[in-house]
C-alpha cells in the first residue's frame, strides 16, 4: 500500500517535521507525493510556507468544499499538500465524532488519491490513537513511528508491537525511525543501540538532533533548502530511500502526471 501513517505515541518527537522533509526526499526520489494533516495543530503547512494568516484546511472547511480535491495545494518544492486548517474545540470534537460513527467517509474521500498506484500519500497524524488513524487504517497503510532516543519511547514498544495503541490490525506493518540523537550523549547512544538490536530491519533509520532543524522550521522551509549539506538532510535521504524498498513497484515512476 502506497499510504504511510506517520505517528508516535506522544506529542513534539518531529512527526511534523518529518513528514514534510521525508515528503520532499520521496519527490528527489522521482516519487510523486502528497502529504496531509491530520493533526489539529494545523503546522504542516508551514514547512510548505502557507501563509500563516490562511486558516483554510480540510478540516475547518469539509462542510463547504465540495470536492476534496480542492483542498490540495502545491508548494513551491512540488510537493501536494493539504492543510488541517484552524478550528476551535467544538468543530474538532465534531469532526472526530463525525469520523467515529463513519469512518468510512473519510475514506471515500480519500480512495481516489489512495488508489493511485503511482502516487504516495503521507498522513501526518495526532500524537497516540485517532479516529483518522483508524478510518485510514482500512487502506492497510505502514505505520511509521518516531520515536526519541529516550525512556519515555523505550516504555511506549510495548503498547505499540501488542497492538494495545493504534489496534492489531496494524502492528505487522509498524516501521521505526528514531528523532533527535545527539550523538555526544551517552543515553542517547545506548539507547540507539538499543533500538537497533530490538526493531532489526523495521528501523528505517534514525535522525541527528540538530538546530538546523528549528532553524529551517522557524524560517518556514525544508531542511533541503535551509541546510542542503546538513547530516540530517543526509538523514532524511537515507530514510527516504529504505521507504521507498516498502512501497508497492507501481509507485516507482517518475512523478510528471498532476493530482
Ligand atoms: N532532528 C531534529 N533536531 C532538532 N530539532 C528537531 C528535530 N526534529 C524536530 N525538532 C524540533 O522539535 C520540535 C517538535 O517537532 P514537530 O515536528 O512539531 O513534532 P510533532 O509533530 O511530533 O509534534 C520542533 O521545534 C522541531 O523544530
Ligand atoms: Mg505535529
Amino acid at each position: 500500500m502506497n499510504l504511510i501513517c506517520v505517528a508516535s505515541p506522544k506529542g513534539g518527537v518531529g512527526k511534523t517535521t518529518l513528514t514534510a522533509n521525508l515528503a520532499h526526499a520521496l519527490q528527489r526520489l522521482g516519487l510523486r507525493v502528497l502529504v496531509i494533516d491530520f493533526d489539529p495543530q494545523n503546522s504542516l503547512r508551514l514547512h510548505f510556507g502557507m501563509p500563516l494568516s490562511d486558516s483554510s484546511g480540510h478540516v475547518r472547511d469539509w462542510n463547504t468544499v465540495q470536492e476534496w480535491a480542492h483542498h490540495v495545494r502545491e508548494s513551491d518544492s512540488g510537493v501536494r499538500y493539504v492543510p488541517f486548517g484552524r478550528v476551535q474545540k467544538p468543530e474538532r470534537d465534531h469532526y472526530e465524532h463525525t469520523l467515529a460513527k463513519e469512518p468510512k467517509l473519510l475514506a471515500n474521500w480519500l480512495a481516489p488519491f489512495i488508489s493511485q498506484t503511482d502516487l504516495v500519500v503521507l498522513a501526518d497524524l495526532a500524537p497516540g490513537y485517532s479516529e483518522a488513524m483508524h478510518a485510514l487504517s482500512q487502506f492497510d497503510p505502514i505505520i511509521l513511528n518516531v520515536l526519541l532516543a529516550d525512556s519515555a519511547s523505550l516504555s511506549s514498544l510495548p503498547e505499540i508491537e501488542s497492538g494495545n495503541l493504534y489496534g492489531e490490525d496494524v502492528r505487522d506493518r509498524c516501521y521505526y525511525i528514531v528523532n533527535q540523537v545527539d550523538v555526544r550523549s551517552q543515553l542517547n547512544a545506548d539507547v540507539t543501540a538499543f533500538l537497533t538490536q530490538r526493531l532489526g530491519s523495521a528501523l528505517l533509520g534514525t535522525v541527528h538532533r540538530d538546530e538546523a532543524v528549528a532553524e529551517a522550521n522557524a524560517s518556514q522551509m525544508l531542511v533541503f533548502k535551509y541546510s542542503q549539506a546538513s547530516a540530517v538532510a543526509a538523514d532524511f535521504d537515507a530514510i527516504a530511500k529504505n521507504l521507498h524498498r516498502l512501497l508497492p513497484k507501481a509507485v516507482f515512476s517518475p512523478h510528471k502526471k498532476s493530482i
